[in-house]
């Protein structure tokens, strides 16, 4: 595992595993199935409804070596309901601290709920703080009054759009990109994708770890999903090669420039 060094010196694994639409008992499954794989940063949020599914799978194991990523989200918008909130995340992840804490989208209540952030970061309730789905003029002005910049902008990055302007310019202000649906959730039929198929032959790996793999060599941190044993281990498996100038470049050739998901 390599580790991404965030703006309060915090070490964040660059890669994790993502639980969205993960439910109950698969939910714990699949935590469970990727902390034995080798992950060690779990990425849940309290729109998807599961804090408790990952809070029971990682009970089991040891905190310390563990990177646990929520979210806050609409119910939260105030700085009263997102302190609240922090309370009951904390609770259903049956943990007394969360590494990494996101607003989930702009809100305009995103600096009060900021505010209520900032505070359970200094009582070391939370370890670092982001952002999710902010674009550059909604960073910018977010951090003109945040007071502590974001660690993290989470948001939409895969080879179909790779969001190098947003990268370059939250680098330059101290935040890391962070990819969402690293594998584009399956669509634009990326596995078959034929640059990524050939790249995958002559490294012997497959497309999915060819994706995965052109984000964290270019940078970015990426926290795939998967409901499949075989899989979660598969995509966690792209430390052992690294990809040439020339395929990275081709790989850079697949950005469309566009949201396959219309989020902003
Ligand atoms: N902040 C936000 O607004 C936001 C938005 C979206 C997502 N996220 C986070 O990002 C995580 C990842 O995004 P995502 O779940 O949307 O999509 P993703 O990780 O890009 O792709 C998941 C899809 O790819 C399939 N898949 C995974 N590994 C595969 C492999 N090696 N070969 C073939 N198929 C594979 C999965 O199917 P199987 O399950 O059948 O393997 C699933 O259909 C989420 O789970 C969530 O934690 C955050």
């Amino acid at each position: 595992m390599e580790y991404i060094k965030l703006n309060n010196k915090i070490d964040m694994p660059i890669l994790g595993f993502g639980t969205y639409s993960l439910q109950g008992a698969e939910c714990e499954k699949c935590v469970s199935a990727a902390i034995e794989a080798g992950y060690t940063l779990i990425d849940t949020a309290r729109m998807y409804g599961n804090e408790k599914s990952v809070g029971n799978a990682i009970k089991h194991y040891d905190r310390t070596k563990l990177f646990i990523t929520t979210k806050l989200y609409s119910p939260s918008r105030s700085y009263q309901k997102a302190k609240v909130d922090i309370e009951n995340s904390l609770d259903n992840l049956q943990t007394d601290y969360i590494d990494l804490l996101l607003i989930h989208e702009p809100y305009r209540e995103s600096l009060d709920m900021y505010q209520a952030m900032k505070e359970a970061y200094a009582s070391g309730k939370i370890k670092a703080l982001g952002i999710s789905n902010f674009n550059s003029s909604q960073y910018l002005n977010f951090i003109k009054t945040c007071g502590v910049i974001p660690a993290v902008n989470q948001v939409e990055c895969h080879v179909f759009y790779r969001q190098s302007l947003l990268q370059k310019l939250l680098e330059e202000h101290g935040t890391h990109m962070q990819a969402w649906s690293p594998l584009a959730c399956a669509r634009n039929s990326i596995f078959n994708n034929a640059v990524l198929c050939d790249i995958a032959n002559k490294y012997e790996k497959t497309s999915a770890q060819i994706a995965l793999r052109y984000l964290v060599q270019a940078g970015i941190s990426a926290i795939p999903k998967s409901s499949n044993a075989e899989r979660i281990k598969s995509n966690i498996e792209i430390f052992d090669f690294v990809l040439s100038d020339e395929d990275m470049s081709k790989l850079a050739g697949l950005d469309k420039g566009k949201t396959l998901f219309g989020w902003y």
